[in-house]
């Protein structure tokens, strides 16, 4: 089955097309096109949720006939050979030949940022007769493991669940148990701010631009540790995360030094291991209550390689038969593959006049 997927629930505008065998239990991806907004964002230091749309809505289209053309060997630079009549007549033809159905990202997000995505696919369902299926944004970052060559991936252990799901994105920290694709149990999450929006929002306070997860990875493999931070319910027995204190607490162990190179670089550094360690702590502890050993890790923080080693280091350690498992990077932070790829293994269409922007989306 061969379906194209979509992606539009924060800043980012994506198309993918993603294939599965009958026979086979992971995903390839044959095209994944993502436009980003961020420089804009990058600006402001946080998104502004009309621009992102606008943004979206200027470049869904473009954006899928990429995907489109890419998924049948035509590059980008082909493309430009190609006007933009030829250009559509060709994405025209993939689409009724090669596309099974439609898969698009329903929540949660930006509401004006999924409207985008959601009325361009039941569009496209409704023109084309393909079926829809609507995808949680958040399931669909675990299930980006699931795609063929990712470094850490589940697919070398051979078997896919049950595992346990840590997702780290800039909204969200959850975590979950996995019985099946569609079966799954919250075991908890943060009480406040996201493991990426504490990432973000110190970087803010250090006056790095947005989203500061990648910088702060790089300041802080230049830094000894020296500061040290913590996260407040590390010691506590459930899986519930906190980072709204990190705020305050790096404010005032700034305030009135002078920001130098070295002190961004030595906050950076203990402001990852302040959250990586409550990361690590509690689902290693799941995994060892619920007797699992794949852990797979999802959202943008997930692509973060000091994370995924400390993960293989504790790990080793402390649950010896655990396999954890990444995204490769590019499918950690939003994209469309992961949303095709979680569709393909969870397949479910629903009659498109039923779907809808879900910004508030949870786990049921
Ligand atoms: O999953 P994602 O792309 O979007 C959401 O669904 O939120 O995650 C974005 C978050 C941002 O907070 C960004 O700072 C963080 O992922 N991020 C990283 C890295 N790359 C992106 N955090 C730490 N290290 C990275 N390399
Ligand atoms: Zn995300």
């Amino acid at each position: 089955m061969i379906i194209l997927s979509l992606e539009t629930s924060c800043d980012e505008t994506g198309a993918a097309v993603v294939e599965k065998k009958d026979n086979e239990q992971f995903v390839r991806v044959l095209s994944n096109v993502t436009a980003t907004s961020s420089s804009l964002h990058a600006k402001t230091g946080g998104i502004i949720p009309e621009f992102a749309a606008r943004e979206q809505i200027k470049a869904i289209i473009p954006v899928i006939v990429r995907a489109l053309l890419n998924s049948e060997g035509i590059n980008n630079e082909a493309i430009k050979q190609l006007n933009n009549s030829k250009q559509f007549e060709r994405a025209n033809e993939i689409l009724k030949k090669s596309i099974d159905a439609i898969a698009v990202t329903s929540g949660p997000g930006l509401i004006g940022s999924l409207l985008v995505g959601v009325e361009t696919a039941k569009t496209l369902s409704f023109a084309f007769d393909k079926p829809i299926i609507p995808v949680h944004h958040l399931l669909a970052h675990l299930f980006a493991n699931f795609i063929l060559n990712t470094e850490y991936s589940i697919l070398n252990t051979g078997k896919m669940f049950p595992f346990i799901g840590l997702i780290v994105s800039g909204g969200h920290t959850d975590l979950l148990l996995f019985e099946s694709a569609s079966k799954f149990k919250w075991l908890g999450g943060t009480r406040d701010d996201a493991a990426g929006e504490a990432l973000d929002k110190v970087g803010r306070i250090l006056g790095l631009s947005y989203p500061a997860g990648p910088e702060i990875e790089r300041r802080a493999n230049n830094q000894q540790p020296t500061a040290k931070f913590h996260s407040p319910l590390i010691n506590t027995e459930d899986f519930d995360f906190s980072f709204s204190g990190l705020k305050t607490e790096i404010s005032r162990f700034i305030v009135k030094k002078h920001l130098t190179e070295r002190l961004i670089n030595e906050v950076c550094h203990a402001l990852q291991e302040a959250i990586f360690a409550v990361l690590i702590k509690k689902t290693i502890r799941a995994a060892k209550l619920y007797k699992i050993n794949n852990i797979l890790l999802g959202g943008g923080v997930s692509a973060n390689q000091t994370l995924r080693q400390q993960f293989e280091l504790t790990a080793k350690s402390q649950l010896p038969t655990a396999k954890i498992s990444a995204p490769a990077k590019t499918y950690a932070t939003d994209n469309a593959a992961m949303i095709g790829a979680y569709a393909l293994l969870n397949y479910k269409p629903v009659d498109w006049h039923k779907i809808t922007a879900l910004p508030d989306l949870y786990f049921d």
